[in-house]
């Protein structure tokens, strides 16, 4: 395949795919969720996860409001949930009515926990800062709620059991398959 080179990024999905992911957040009595694809791991101690949210978002409000957010994992079959979070403004709808959203309860924060998700991160905003047309928040992570059976003994997650949702752009979606996985010491290809 030939490459081209271009100034531009366009739609700026060179890097997909990304794990979508379902942040949610309440503020005066609100609660509000919406996909988010551009996330990331920041430090292991403390735990910290930064997630890009353009500051028009209802989301966003709530967070900078409340200065908590939380981070959901969800399984592939609740890809429809991600699309839906996603298409909808929290300013003009409850999404968990809506949707039909079922939640856990939250037990160092008030953000709603996602009854479907097989991982979620409650976090505490440390950080909040203007970047282009997106603010990167980061928040220091005080409960992680996770699925047992969703990983194996050495904390992986287990594709038998869970498949994750991977967003490829647009309102493409697609996941992982165990029969891909590929186990690759780095201690060996270290020194090939
Ligand atoms: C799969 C997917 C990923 C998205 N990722 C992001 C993101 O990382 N950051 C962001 O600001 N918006 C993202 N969005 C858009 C918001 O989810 C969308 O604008 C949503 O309606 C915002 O809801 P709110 O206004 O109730 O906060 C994404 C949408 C989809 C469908």
């Amino acid at each position: 395949m030939a490459k081209v080179i271009s100034d531009g990024i366009g739609a700026f999905y060179q890097h997909y795919p990304r794990v979508a992911t379902v942040v949610t957040a309440q503020a005066k009595g609100k609660a509000n969720a919406m996909a988010v694809a551009w996330h990331m791991s920041i430090s292991f101690n403390p735990p910290l996860y930064g997630v890009s949210i353009a500051s028009k978002r209802f989301t966003y409000q709530l967070i900078a409001d409340s200065r908590e957010f939380g981070v959901n994992f969800l399984p592939f079959e609740a890809a429809e949930l991600v699309a839906s979070v996603g298409g909808s403004k929290g300013e003009e709808v409850d999404k968990f009515r809506r949707f039909n959203i079922a939640t856990d309860k939250s037990v160092k924060t008030k953000v709603p926990i996602l009854e479907a998700a097989y991982a979620a991160y409650e976090c505490k905003l440390v950080d909040d800062r203007d970047y282009g047309d997106h603010r990167l928040l980061v928040g220091e992570i005080v409960a992680v709620h996770q699925m047992k059976e969703a990983f194996t003994s050495d904390e992986v997650i287990d594709l038998d059991k869970v498949s994750p949702i991977l967003y490829l752009g647009h309102e493409l979606y697609v996941t992982a398959s165990r029969d891909t996985v590929k186990s690759l010491d780095r201690e060996v290809y270290g020194k090939r």
